[in-house]
């Protein structure tokens, strides 16, 4: 909590992780910062929680171009406004945001409070708890808009690579939901039934190659979160005409001696998506369709664990180890006890425990 208080009995210091230069997790330390002063254009966001992602892991990595350290990071969170120069968006407003720059240019979700740009938020109206709705925003915006791009439909037969990453453990909960046939790829056996329980029908093992499908006539779609060179190996495995959407690069973001009349089979369709297109008012929309769905429990948040500001530094060695199978979730306040675990185990959050726990949502924020 913060501990600085001024006349006006406004909280003035905040707790953060910082990043304080290019490197291991070790260099992301938690410091105590003055909470950010309001200017025109933005809002401050008293940040309830925030999802853990491989962007941040590459960025605190140095490999973000125009990152200056030291830095907080965080690309996406959720949270109440604590004040805003937008009238639409008075005190108490639930809220999430992505991109933008957030946890880049200026500092992100890994804090007690953000101040972001009026722009970037998306009113959300829900009683789901932190822990859930945090799990939500960049994951499943991401998903959601590359099963758009890749256009699937039910009976669609989809492939997702890099299957347990949280985008794809979202993308397969969102494919299952819409009736359609799910592969998806791990390279840790253990971690077939977190796939199974997010809605994959066929757990793939990635050996390093194209994986074999259960399907004689190829994926009609694949999703592509490994990247780098194994798209090519992705559009042989589609069935011709079908389409792959790249969406992410855990193997690396370049094809190397890219050809595109040698490596796209005629009439297959290779597509790409990025969340900064839905980021701010153009998410708003998406984003309350999948709380819906997690609310009525047609979608399953995937959360691998919750963990407190304390823990980043922990989570991130947790999540560059690839341990988690899903999403890792950090609330600013700390896990509900129910929750904490430590980084040697995963503890798998089921729907259930996250409608037990809604009635204990932080109404006092609001
Ligand atoms: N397009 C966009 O706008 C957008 C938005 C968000 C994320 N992304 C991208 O999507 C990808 C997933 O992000 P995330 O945050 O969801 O990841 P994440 O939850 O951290 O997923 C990590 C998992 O990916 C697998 N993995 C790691 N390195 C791999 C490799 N070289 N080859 C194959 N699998 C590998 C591992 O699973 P196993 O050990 O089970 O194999 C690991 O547990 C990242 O590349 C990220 O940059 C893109």
């Amino acid at each position: 909590m913060p501990v600085g208080d001024d006349s006006s009995g406004m909280t003035t210091t905040m707790r953060a992780a910082v990043c304080v230069r290019a490197g291991g997790p070790e260099f992301l330390e938690i410091r105590e910062l003055p909470v950010p002063a309001v200017r025109e254009g933005w809002s401050l966001v008293r940040v309830m929680g925030a999802g853990l992602n491989r962007s941040e892991l590459r960025t605190r990595q140095g490999h973000s171009p125009g990152v200056r350290f030291p830095r907080v990071l965080g690309i996406e969170c959720v949270g109440v406004v604590a004040a805003s120069t937008d009238p639409s968006l008075p005190q108490g407003t639930t809220v999430a945001a992505v991109m933008g720059e957030m946890g880049r240019q200026f500092d992100g979700g890994y804090a007690e409070y953000a101040l972001l740009p009026d722009a970037l938020l998306m009113p959300v109206t829900t009683t789901l708890p932190w822990e859930v709705l945090a799990a939500l925003p960049e994951t499943y915006l991401t998903a959601q808009g590359a099963l758009d791009a890749l256009g699937i439909r039910p009976g669609s037969r989809l492939l997702i690579r890099g299957g347990t990453s949280s985008g794809g453990m979202a993308a397969a909960t969102i494919a299952h939901g819409h009736g359609v046939e799910v592969a998806a790829t791990t390279r840790r056996p253990g971690k077939a039934d977190a796939l199974a329980s997010a809605g994959v029908d066929h757990v793939l093992f990635d050996a390093g190659g194209p994986p074999r499908t259960p399907w004689s006539a190829g994926p009609s779609h694949v999703l592509d979160l490994v990247g780098g060179s194994a798209v090519v190996d992705s559009l042989r495995l589609v069935h011709r005409g079908g389409t792959v959407c790249v969406a992410g690069s855990l193997s690396g973001w370049l094809i190397r001696a890219f050809e595109p009349i040698a490596m796209i089979p005629s009439g297959t369709r290779l597509t790409a998506f990025h969340s900064d297109d839905t980021s701010g008012s153009a998410g708003a929309a998406v984003l309350e369709r999948v709380v819906r769905n997690v609310e009525a429990g047609v979608y399953r948040p995937n959360i691998d664990r919750v963990v407190g500001l304390d823990d980043v530094a922990a989570a991130h060695r947790y999540m560059e180890d690839n341990r988690a199978a899903g999403k890792v979730v950090m609330l600013p306040d700390g896990a509900p006890s129910a929750l904490r675990t430590g980084p040697s185990a995963t503890q798998h959050v089921g729907h259930e425990d996250a409608q037990r726990r809604q009635q204990n949502r932080h109404q006092d924020h609001r």
